[in-house]
């Protein structure tokens, strides 16, 4: 049975895959797909609505008449419609496809380690399907695993909790959208010092609290101003976003200026401090990690989060936590029960088998944080050299957050105008053949984030080619 779709702009945002049996072919004037439902006819209309276009499905029983049609109406929340698409996934998306079609572009936007997950990790996944290991477990996480994460909390960051006080998830992210969502009210204010990963101010809308943001300068390593936070703090105020070492911009805050900030926080009852401490083993000494909630009276208003995916390679094994006083952590364990429930089994096994590699991963972390390092040297020198570019030196994290800024503005020729970080990256796929995220999706325009989990190899390569695609604009700005 055929159905026909009408659509000036394309079918973004109508969720149909599920339902498709045959293939799909999509222009901008018409869509044609293919139900499976032998019951029914389907027609889907495209409705002009005040403020955007949305879509009617005309659907009818193949024995009712079309003059009783039953009308479905397919409009999307304004909850959903609050929230922007991630621009990290979709340039890596595009890259991909790229890649896919044949054109050997460099992929650098992505943020996921280059290594395979270390093999005693993986051994305890195989492991666990083998012994059965493959039934729900508890809602917050294993026992074991919990236990686990508690112990490390306390040996590594100073922190002490028991195990009522750790949530597991699937991945970080779940971890920090169920925290927004278990303290933010509608109207309440989320603090988000910028550059910020690009998930924080979306997961506030999606809790209808309003994200606040304040920039940092790349000059202060993109640290923010104790003084510009507490200009920011009203009565509103229920979230302060930290992300040390930070995604996009690798930058570590210094134990003083958490001190500084914890005094700040301190003046104001309703404050919570959510942690977001993922990237903390990749760490470049001398730097180091402190964790907030370590802070004299940090503990009670600090949700700690933390996960597997970025320090032991196991991003595609889903799995990260939350630690924090009972109240908020309950909280978080009960929208994950009427959710996801718990974090695959497998992946928890695995977990265990990860922090029990020793202080800070052991050897197998410290293998790739050493790499990670070379390549952050490498890249760090070698764009520091380069005409009319701004670099902060990253202390931790595989990011680097470079300002191109003074090359906006510049006519390319064949390409047109580069007007900011998102033509910026567009002209170095299209020129070099190497894909970038704009810095416009983590809230600094002047940026671009290079993703440095690839091989030195490929880092040189790619250095070379946007060199070579710089060197074809002249810099607006003399620097
Ligand atoms: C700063 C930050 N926090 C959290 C996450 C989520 O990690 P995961 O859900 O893979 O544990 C990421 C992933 O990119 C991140 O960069």
């Amino acid at each position: 049975m055929a159905v026909s779709l009408h659509n000036s702009t394309g079918i973004s945002g109508v969720g149909f895959d599920s339902k498709f049996l045959g293939s799909h072919s999509a222009s901008k004037a018409s869509v044609s797909v293919s139900f499976h439902s032998s019951l029914t006819n389907l027609s889907l209309k495209s409705v002009e609505t005040s403020k955007q276009q949305s879509y009617r499905i005309t659907a009818m029983s193949k024995t009712e008449s079309s003059s009783d049609q039953v009308k479905l109406d397919i409009s999307l929340s304004p909850r959903v419609n609050s929230v922007k698409p991630s621009k990290t996934v979709a340039i890596t998306d595009h890259a991909t496809a790229l890649a896919q079609a044949g054109v050997p572009v460099i992929r650098l936007a992505a943020g996921e380690p280059d290594f395979d997950t270390p093999a005693i990790i993986a051994e305890a996944g195989i492991n666990a399907i083998r012994e059965g290991y493959t039934r729900y477990t508890p809602n917050a996480g294993t026992l074991e695993l919990r236990t686990a994460i508690c112990h490390k909390l306390k040996e590594e960051n100073g922190i002490s909790y028991s195990y009522d006080q750790i949530v597991v998830s699937n991945g970080a992210k779940q971890s920090i959208l169920q925290a927004v969502l278990a303290v933010c009210s509608p109207g309440d204010e989320v603090i988000i010092p910028a550059p910020y990963w690009v998930s924080y101010p979306e997961m506030a809308r999606l809790a209808d609290a309003t994200p606040i943001f304040f920039s940092t300068l790349i000059c202060d390593n993109f640290l923010l101003d104790p003084e510009v936070l507490e200009s920011k703090i009203s009565e509103k105020s229920r979230l302060l976003v930290l992300c040390s070492p930070s995604n996009p911009t690798g930058s570590v805050y210094p134990k003083k200026l958490l001190e500084k900030i914890a005094e700040i926080v301190a003046k104001h009852p309703r404050l919570l401090v959510l942690s977001d401490e993922i990237y903390e083993h990749i760490i470049y000494a001398p730097a180091t990690h402190t964790s907030f909630a370590s802070l004299p009276g940090m503990w009670e208003r600090t949700l700690t989060v933390n996960g597997f995916s970025k320090a032991f390679a196991m991003t595609g094994w889903r799995l990260g936590y939350i630690a924090g006083p009972k109240h908020f952590v309950a909280a978080c364990n009960k929208i994950q029960s009427q959710s996801t429930s718990g974090a695959s089994s497998i992946a928890q096994k695995a977990g265990v088998a990860a922090l029990g590699l020793g202080y800070a991963g052991g050897e197998a972390i410290s293998t790739m944080v050493k790499a990670f390092r070379e390549r952050r040297d490498f890249l760090v020198k070698s764009f520091g050299e380069l005409e009319g570019v701004k670099i902060s030196e990253p202390q931790g994290a595989f990011y680097l957050f470079i300002d191109f800024s003074s090359y906006y503005g510049i006519e390319a020729e064949g390409f047109g105008k580069i007007k900011n970080s998102e033509s910026l990256c567009r002209y170095f796929l299209d020129k070099a053949q190497v894909a970038l995220v704009p810095g416009d999706a983590f809230g600094d325009d002047s940026c671009i984030r290079i993703s440095y989990a690839a091989s030195l190899t490929t880092l040189q390569a790619a250095f070379e080619r946007i060199k070579k695609a710089l060197i074809s604009l002249r810099p607006a700005v003399p620097v």
